[in-house]
């Protein structure tokens, strides 16, 4: 697509709830441990979220942060929201953004049974004591080759995870986030208990698809009660960084129950496997998964997958199939992917070399300073 052709319709600009969007391209959350040992965001990474809102984007989501500081945590250097240093590092975040003219929303993550660093000495927790599928990303720390199974969460675990993300989400209104987003997706906690093999709970947070969606429906819940009219997404996925593969088992009527446990939503998030999401996304009767989170949900849904890819991206909105489309890799590599696309300009490939030999800031750095 080229200035000369018709605009691009992610170009369009959105009303997501009270925020007004200049339009559909948001940054997809991606963890880029890359803050203090204790958590704190630094300059190096403010001047990285800046970047984006100077290129463009319509709509900043950041990486995973965890949301207290006992067990959440997934990654060595990931950022918190939990002390008053958190919340101060965060503004400076926040206050670059909004000067560069694009909203910023905090994705609020608790990684459960696949946490392999955390800074305050806690063991892993998860739905049941299943050993995870998969093995620790190098990339992002991990040494230890598989993860241990997590102890199995009691009652009271729960109710503090849900308070933990209540709290964090407050401290995100306070470093003035426009916005939160609940991490349910990619295998993370609680997806660990939206999952059927990682969830072998007989109380209410096991057995049905109801029950097993319970859990982040709750904390929804409380976040929503916690930051009152502040914007609150959920973002989902079937596959997870340790099982691609995963699908729900109950496939669309699965699907049906999870988005409607979830109309509380100011959005929904929801990530597709690889890049051809119009074909990865589709379930049995040919409808994609973002659309029927549409007509379930009734509220505004992000497709993420590929979006990069601009035919597909504007196939993916003029054919009802999502409101937004947020860019993961696309945008590491383009972090001005909106003014390229507005003037024209082609965009750069994604490189794996970006985010090696760690996925943080620096790497990225080293590897622009090469070209
Ligand atoms: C370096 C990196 C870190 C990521 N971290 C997160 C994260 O913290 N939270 C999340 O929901 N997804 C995370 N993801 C997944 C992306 O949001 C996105 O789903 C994935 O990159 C696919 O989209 P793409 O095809 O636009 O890259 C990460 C992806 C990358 C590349």
């Amino acid at each position: 697509m080229t200035t000369t052709d018709l605009a691009h319709p992610a170009l369009a600009p959105f009303d997501l709830a009270d925020l007004r969007l200049r339009n559909r391209f948001a940054v997809a959350p991606m963890t880029r441990i890359s803050a203090t040992p204790d958590g704190t965001p630094t300059d190096q990474m403010a001047a990285y979220y800046r970047e984006y809102a100077e290129g463009g984007f319509g709509l900043i989501l950041t990486e995973g942060i965890y949301p207290d500081a006992t067990h959440s945590q997934g990654y060595l250097n990931q950022p918190g929201l939990v002390t008053d240093e958190h919340v101060a590092g965060w503004r400076a975040v926040v206050d670059g953004v909004h000067a560069a003219g694009a909203p910023i929303v905090a994705q609020l993550m608790h990684a459960g049974a696949i946490s392999q660093g955390n800074h305050y000495g806690f063991g892993t927790i998860g739905p049941s004591a299943v050993t995870p599928r998969g093995r620790m990303m190098a990339d992002y720390g991990g040494v230890g080759g598989a993860w241990a199974a997590p102890a199995e969460m009691t009652e009271a675990d729960i109710d503090d995870v849900i308070a933990g993300f209540a709290a964090a989400a407050v401290n995100a209104e306070r470093a003035g986030f426009d916005g939160v987003e609940i991490h349910g997706a990619n295998g993370y906690l609680l997806d660990q208990f939206l999952t059927d093999y990682t969830n072998q709970r007989t109380d209410e947070y096991g057995g049905s698809v109801a029950n097993r969606i319970r859990l982040t429906a709750r904390v929804l819940a409380a976040v929503r009660a916690a930051v009152g009219d502040l914007p609150v997404g959920v973002r989902l996925s079937q596959t997870k960084v340790n099982d691609f593969t995963y699908r729900w088992p109950g496939a669309e009527a699965d699907a049906r129950v999870i988005f409607g446990a979830l109309t509380d939503a100011t959005y929904l998030h929801i990530a597709s496997e690889g890049r051809n999401f119009l074909e990865t996304a589709r379930l049995a009767d040919g409808a994609t998964i973002t659309q029927l989170a549409r007509e379930v949900s009734g509220r505004p849904v992000i497709a993420n997958g590929g979006m990069h890819a601009l035919p597909q991206a504007a196939d993916v909105l003029t054919g009802g199939h999502a409101d937004l489309l947020s860019v993961g890799t696309g945008a590491l590599a383009n972090p001005d992917l909106p003014r390229r696309v507005e003037t024209g300009v082609p965009l750069t490939p994604f490189d794996r070399e970006m985010l090696h030999p760690m996925a943080n800031l620096d790497s990225t750095a080293a590897w622009r300073a090469r070209r």
